[in-house]
């Protein structure tokens, strides 16, 4: 598809989804770039600037880490903001990461990535009444570098984890993929350059994972990985490039951060530094960008919403540094998560 018959189709679907207000074509790219509003402000937020970790649960409420500026907290953002867990037993714990699930039981349950700890954290919520109280240490390993993000498996409950150090030069090392089962076993998958975002294909069989490089300190790459990938055994393969920044757009310099994918299997990327989500299609093409009015640093994003398709992107504020914001756009689509947890 040529880029003109490509932005035509682009705009043919936001027309479809009623959200062509706002949209104008971006000249350079011929895509459509769409308007996301405040939702959470520097004025409004009861989160800190390191913000990340966005997540959705079954009845579509939206969740973030560094809730009131701590780094072992992670609270609601949506439908109203408030304290999901702090870790006391740990305070040294620090949460970069949040996913939901309904066990084999019914029980929802939230897996926490601790990047300080190198371990995965797991609250309950037996009642079924969002009481997130009974956690544990789900799995763990001395050997990760992080975990940064985590990607859940609906159909196997297993999780696959991305980890990374910030280094001059990257080398293969600085990043990290590792994988736990379902009842806690943790596995190393490899070693790459520095990886940050993971997320799964609705259909289970493709992993992606983003890697990218500095050279001198400065970071001169941003690529996507695909793998096939066994959900039940957690074994990849036939790793790949799926999407490559310095082709795609020229900007190869901006991190990879969060990514999201909806139930149609396009990605929502977090462009940390450019104040903006690439939506790329399954096939790995620019389909659209969602403009952040409040955030520059962006730092993931999830579908959420009664509906689960309130796209909520989240990051440290362009007016304040010291907070947190949340800006939401409407979505076309249902996310993965939202989907998987009512499957
Ligand atoms: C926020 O943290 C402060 C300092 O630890 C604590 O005193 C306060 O109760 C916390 N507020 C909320 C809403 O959790």
């Amino acid at each position: 598809m040529n880029t003109a018959t490509a932005f035509v189709a682009a705009l043919l679907l936001a027309l479809r989804a009623g959200s062509v207000a706002g949209s104008a074509p971006d000249a350079a790219r011929s895509v459509p770039v769409f308007e996301a509003v405040p939702y959470v402000t520097a004025e409004t937020s009861m989160f800190g600037p390191l913000i990340e970790g966005a997540a959705v649960d079954k009845s579509g409420s939206f969740y973030a880490v560094n809730f009131n500026d701590t780094k072992a907290a992670t609270g609601m953002a949506f439908p109203a903001q408030r304290l999901l867990y702090r870790d006391k037993a740990e305070p040294r714990s620090w949460f970069n990461a949040i996913r939901f699930n309904v066990d084999a039981a019914g029980v929802q349950e939230a897996y926490l990535g601790d990047v300080e700890n190198h371990r995965v954290v797991r609250v309950r919520d037996p009642g079924n009444n969002g009481r997130f109280a009974h956690s544990e240490t789900f799995c763990a390993s001395p050997d990760m570098l992080q975990p940064n993000d985590l990607a859940i498996a609906h159909s196997s409950h297993r999780l696959f984890l991305s980890g990374m150090r910030f280094t001059q030069d990257s080398v293969v090392g600085d990043g990290d993929l590792w994988t736990c089962d379902a009842l806690g076993k943790a596995k190393k998958l490899g070693s790459f350059r520095r990886t940050n975002g993971i997320e799964l294909s609705p259909d289970e069989k493709t992993l992606y994972v983003s890697e990218a490089s500095n050279r001198g300190g400065n970071v001169v790459s941003n690529v996507i990985l695909a793998f096939d990938v066994d959900v039940h055994s957690g074994d990849i393969s036939g790793k790949r490039v799926f999407a490559d920044f310095a082709t795609i757009d020229g900007s190869g310099a901006n991190d990879v951060d969060g990514m999201r994918a909806d139930a149609h299997g396009n990605l929502y990327v977090a462009r940390w530094g450019a104040g903006k989500i690439a939506k790329l299609s399954s096939a790995g093409a620019l389909v659209a960008y969602i403009r952040l009015p409040s955030i520059d640093e962006v730092t993931n994003l999830e579908l959420a919403g009664p509906r689960g398709t309130d796209l909520f992107a989240v990051g440290a504020c362009k007016s304040d540094p010291q907070k947190g914001c949340i800006d939401t756009y409407s979505a076309p689509a249902q996310g993965r998560a939202f989907s998987n947890l009512h499957a």
